[in-house]
């Protein structure tokens, strides 16, 4: 019996003759017996093919353009050297992410050098490497900028990002475009910006950016986002952000990449125009579905509810805890659909009680040794990761044809003491 599985899990997943899940070919319960858990699998081919959807729906729109992968999603140097494979450009937001993009493969003339809080020795490192775009956040930040392009002897393109007063319905810890942010510029103090601009001998204003939220399911506040910017002037480049929300329940039917960058293309197109240079900037919307983190049930508990304790939790998936996220969870042994089962939260092994990564899973009887596959971790997954409760990071096995390898290594205890030096 073979069959396929929720669109929420990586493109190509299926339940095997064997009746488990099946990840880029590979069988997930066999990765686990190799790899052990938690584990980060991806699907190679799943990122390669969300890249293309967007490089493919713009090149059929707009002539001049750039994808920007947004790459605070999932920061790892092969998942940088597969989207630099794939022809797309660079969102950092950190000098360790410029560190990380570099040795990715990116060229440096094709990144953009985003944050609200940039150092000036950020800034000198990303003009040392020759960072093609830094994008402006605040007048403190254009003052200290060009200063260091003065003391460097470079004339940097810059772009200017824009708090354009759109609210779009997410989390307000990941909604960035309202007014009351920490990020950019509201359209009147850009104002300032510009004209601050054209005094500094160092920096050479190119366009405009924003990016008003994250894990956006309508498209309504992108056309209203671009509208605002038309209001600035007229610029070469214009950079739209990222945002694109994704599926995490079989339930959600967020916009298909195509009908996003329709939406924003014939919106620039009426407000700015055809000969503008526009860039996207998608971090979740390329890898989020990409991913599955599989773990090992440890134990099952029965009191009020169903407690499936797993060898993960908080420390290899926060956004539960920090967004209220909920996940699809399923016995990656007995991975058929249909199968029923009994209302669980799924736990994890942390000293909290908030440590719960799925609130309702539908399992049929799990038992200690089972494993359990959490769909849609690519993003803001390993980023977010940490060392709670000194529980090792997990490792990131790319698979592909019914191939595994490990592109970044578990964590072991010695990693866990290796900056300790007193
Ligand atoms: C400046 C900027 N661009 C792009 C993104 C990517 O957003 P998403 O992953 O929702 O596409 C972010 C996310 O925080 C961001 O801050």
């Amino acid at each position: 019996m073979t069959s396929t599985i929720s669109h929420v899990f990586p493109l190509g997943s299926r339940v095997n003759e064997q009746g488990r899940l099946e990840i880029g070919g590979c069988d997930a319960v066999e990765l686990a017996r190799e790899f052990g858990t938690p584990a980060y699998v991806v699907a190679e081919d799943d990122i390669r093919a969300r890249a293309r959807a967007f490089l493919e729906a713009l090149s059929a729109r707009h002539e001049d353009f750039d994808v920007l992968f947004a790459s605070k999603a999932f920061p790892c140097t092969a998942v940088y050297r597969l989207l630099a494979e794939e022809g797309l450009a660079c969102d950092v937001a950190s000098g360790g992410e410029l560190f990380l993009a570099l040795r990715g493969g990116f060229d440096p003339a094709r990144i953009y050098f985003h944050g609200n809080a940039k150092s000036t020795a950020e800034l000198r490192e990303a003009l040392e490497t020759g960072v093609g775009h830094i994008v402006i956040d605040s007048l403190h930040e254009l003052d200290r900028l060009e200063r260091v392009a003065a003391e460097l002897g470079r004339r940097q393109e810059v772009l200017i990002r824009i708090t354009p007063g759109v609210a779009g319905d997410t989390h307000h810890a990941i909604s960035t475009g309202q007014t009351d942010s920490k990020f950019g510029f509201a359209p009147v103090d850009a104002r300032v910006a510009i004209e601050r601009l054209s005094g500094a001998p160092h920096l050479k204003l190119v366009g405009l950016h924003f990016h008003i939220g994250s894990q956006l399911l309508s498209l309504d506040p992108f056309r209203a986002a671009v509208r605002t910017l038309a209001g600035l002037g007229k610029f070469p480049v214009y950079n739209v952000g990222g945002g694109l929300g994704v599926a995490y329940l079989a339930s959600d039917r967020p916009p298909a990449i195509e009908d996003y960058v329709d939406a924003v293309v014939s919106t620039v197109h009426a407000e700015l125009g055809r000969d503008v240079r526009l860039l996207l900037e998608p971090g979740r919307a390329l890898v989020a579905n990409s991913a599955v983190t599989l773990y090992t049930v440890q134990t099952v508990k029965r009191n009020v509810s169903t407690w499936v304790a797993v060898d993960g939790g908080m420390s290899d998936n926060l956004r539960p805890m920090l967004y209220g996220s909920r996940y699809e969870a399923l016995i990656a042994d007995r991975a058929s659909p249909g199968d029923g089962g009994e209302l669980c939260r799924i736990a994890g092994k942390h000293c909290e009680s908030g440590d719960v990564v799925v609130r309702e899973a539908f399992l049929a009887d799990p038992v200690p040794g089972e494993v359990i596959a959490t769909p849609v971790t690519g993003a803001y997954g390993y980023s977010l990761a940490n060392n709670y409760n000194g529980v090792p990071r997990p490792p990131v096995v790319f698979c592909r044809d019914g191939e595994a390898r490990v592109v970044v290594r578990r964590e072991t205890y010695g990693d866990l003491a290796g900056r300790d030096v007193g």
